[in-house]
């Protein structure tokens, strides 16, 4: 019986891929918009053109991008372990490096869905423009989690479930800032052993023995995974 691992991901696991994070990048701005203003149904609603616009860049910057040694090895520990990735990032860099249980909390770039009816959901890597519709007439949608909408309960249930039986827990490129994807990680069982790794300081007080790993992410993978080696 393999040894469960959950891997918890955040922007700071595509970091060195070339994808900036939320909360360091120059106070989150795409094009002089606050990305606050961009990422709600209300910009929705008020300037779709522009929400699309925003989707199309990221979109593409994402598929420019490629998965880099984090990723990669945390692909690789499907070899030895029962892995689940639960991650709050929407770029597709985990499955392009072979991770194959991915639990995506807010939502994915690669996919878009129907602005009415939420469960006609299409891949899409190419632009979404105004007129682009859904089999059944309806201008098609990011299917991202924007900020005030609720995350998918199924996906919650299911994270959960992952933490509450893993054996290892590992935190990274997260700074656990968002809700309620920031309370996944606190159904960790006492026994578990949970890592973070992170170049930064990341406050944990969920759990007592906690192994902070102060790198980024593809060297602190390197070292978590000397870690393992050596208790397995
Ligand atoms: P943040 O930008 O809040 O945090 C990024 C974390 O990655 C920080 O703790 C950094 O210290 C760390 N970091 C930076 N460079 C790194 C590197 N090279 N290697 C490893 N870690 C590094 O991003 P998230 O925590 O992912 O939500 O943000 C969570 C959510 O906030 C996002 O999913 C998004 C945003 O609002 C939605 O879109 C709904």
């Amino acid at each position: 019986m393999k040894k469960k691992i959950v891997f918890f991901t955040g922007a700071g696991v595509s970091a060195e891929s070339g994808l900036a994070t939320f909360r360091e990048s120059k106070n989150g701005l795409w094009n002089n918009y606050r990305i606050e203003d961009v990422c709600t149904p209300e910009a929705w609603n008020k300037d779709k053109k522009l929400v699309l616009d925003f989707y199309n860049f990221r979109r593409k910057q994402c598929l420019e991008a490629k998965p880099n040694k984090a990723h990669i090895l945390i692909a690789e520990f499907e070899k030895d372990f029962d892995v689940t990735v639960i991650t709050q990032n929407v770029d597709n860099l985990h499955e392009r490096a072979g991770s194959s249980k991915i639990i995506h909390l807010h939502g994915e770039l690669m996919k878009v869905r129907s602005s009415v009816k939420p469960n006609l959901i299409y891949d899409w890597v190419k632009d979404v423009n105004i007129g682009d519709k859904c089999e059944d007439g309806f201008q098609l949608r990011p299917h991202i989690v924007w900020f005030g909408e609720s995350l998918d309960n199924i996906k919650i249930e299911e994270a959960i479930d992952a933490i509450m039986k893993c054996d290892f827990c590992v935190i990274l490129g997260t700074s656990l800032q968002v809700s309620p994807a920031n309370g996944i990680p606190t159904y960790l069982k006492d026994n578990a052993e949970l890592f973070v790794i992170d170049p930064n300081d990341v406050p944990i007080n969920f759990h007592s023995n906690v192994n902070f790993i102060k790198a980024k992410a593809e060297e602190g993978m390197e070292v978590f995974k000397k870690n393992i080696a050596l208790k397995n």
